[in-house]
């Protein structure tokens, strides 16, 4: 009896010292190594360790290293080079993906295109003076498609006509049977000067972060997909200065406004835009969910 305490006692003590953590300069034990390293390869993760590995470190390093994709692979975007019938075709193929030839732009393989902008008020300021660009040419699948989405993801908000009086925050009028609109915040009016002059960066910027309560719309469109969207907007800009912004003219050249006036045109908004927060404040949580 006395002996079995006294082995308990000591097992235990044995137990606790095989599991003593690392500290300082002691590398610690562990008790069942295999529980904390796994036996199976990592892929792309090289932690190597000598006590419960099948193979050797060279065989180990080799199974967990990226492998070189099968011969003939094409990637995303590249069919157009994979499938020219020479190499002056290839070379061109190769010089529009990347964007050299005029009209075209560069475009990653899986379609996603980094945003070096950040959500603060400067840095909406900065997008708009610095992004003036449509990387995508106007044609009629882009106008068609910016509709489509621009229907679907904006319009409700921004009404189709782009004025700002989407059926969600449309005013009430019984005799056509039109309910009170259930969106507190009045969405920006496309129509107004300080859109129609702004560079496109403005639009782009909104559609990434979203503005106030206005959620971000980057994980519903994708690049292309944005950019189409502000192709529309833009035509229905152009449309209600009876301008024209289609596949075969564009007189709607907001790129003469000078930034100067754009800046001051957008700080001449504070007012508007202070209400909007203070209804956001005032409406707590429930704009918070529908941020983002
Ligand atoms: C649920 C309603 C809603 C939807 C949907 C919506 N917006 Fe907005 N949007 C707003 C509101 C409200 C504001 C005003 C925000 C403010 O200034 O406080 C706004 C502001 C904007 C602005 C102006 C930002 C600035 O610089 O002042 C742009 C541009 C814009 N939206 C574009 C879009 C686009 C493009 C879509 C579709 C992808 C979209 N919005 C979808 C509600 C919406």
């Amino acid at each position: 009896m006395r002996y079995t305490i006294q082995f308990s006692i000591l097992a235990c003590v044995a137990f606790v010292i095989a599991c003593s953590p690392a500290k300082g300069d002691r590398t610690g034990h562990e008790y069942m190594p295999d529980m904390t390293h796994t036996v199976g390869y990592e892929a792309n993760l090289y932690d190597y360790y000598y006590y419960n590995r099948w193979g050797t470190e060279a065989e180990y390093k080799k199974f967990v290293n990226p492998r070189t994709s099968v011969h003939g692979t094409v990637a995303r975007g590249q069919i157009s080079v994979a499938n020219a019938a020479d190499g002056a075709a290839r070379m061109m193929a190769m010089q529009a993906f990347e964007g050299e030839n005029a009209g075209s732009f560069a475009y990653t393989p899986n379609g996603s295109v980094p945003y070096y902008y950040a959500d603060t008020e400067e840095e909406r300021a900065r997008a708009t003076k610095e992004i003036t660009q449509n990387p995508f040419p106007i044609t009629d699948a882009s106008l068609a498609h910016g509709k489509e989405l621009y229907i679907i993801y904006c319009g409700i908000c921004h009404g189709d006509k782009g004025d700002g009086r989407g059926y969600l925050v449309r005013d009430e009028d019984p005799a056509k049977g039109i309910v009170a609109g259930i969106y507190p915040a009045a969405p920006a009016n496309f129509m107004l000067d300080t859109f129609t002059r702004a560079n496109v960066g403005r639009f782009y910027h909104a559609i990434m972060y979203g503005r106030n309560v206005m959620g971000s719309y980057a994980d519903k469109l994708s690049y292309k997909e944005r950019w189409e969207v502000i192709h529309y907007i833009r035509s229905l800009e152009a449309q209600s200065k009876k301008l024209e912004y289609s596949a075969t003219a564009n007189t709607f050249n907001n790129e003469a406004t000078p930034w100067a006036a754009m800046e001051s045109a957008m700080k001449k908004e504070v007012a508007p835009m202070a209400a909007d927060t203070a209804m956001h404040e005032a409406m707590g949580s429930e704009v918070h969910m529908n941020q983002h």
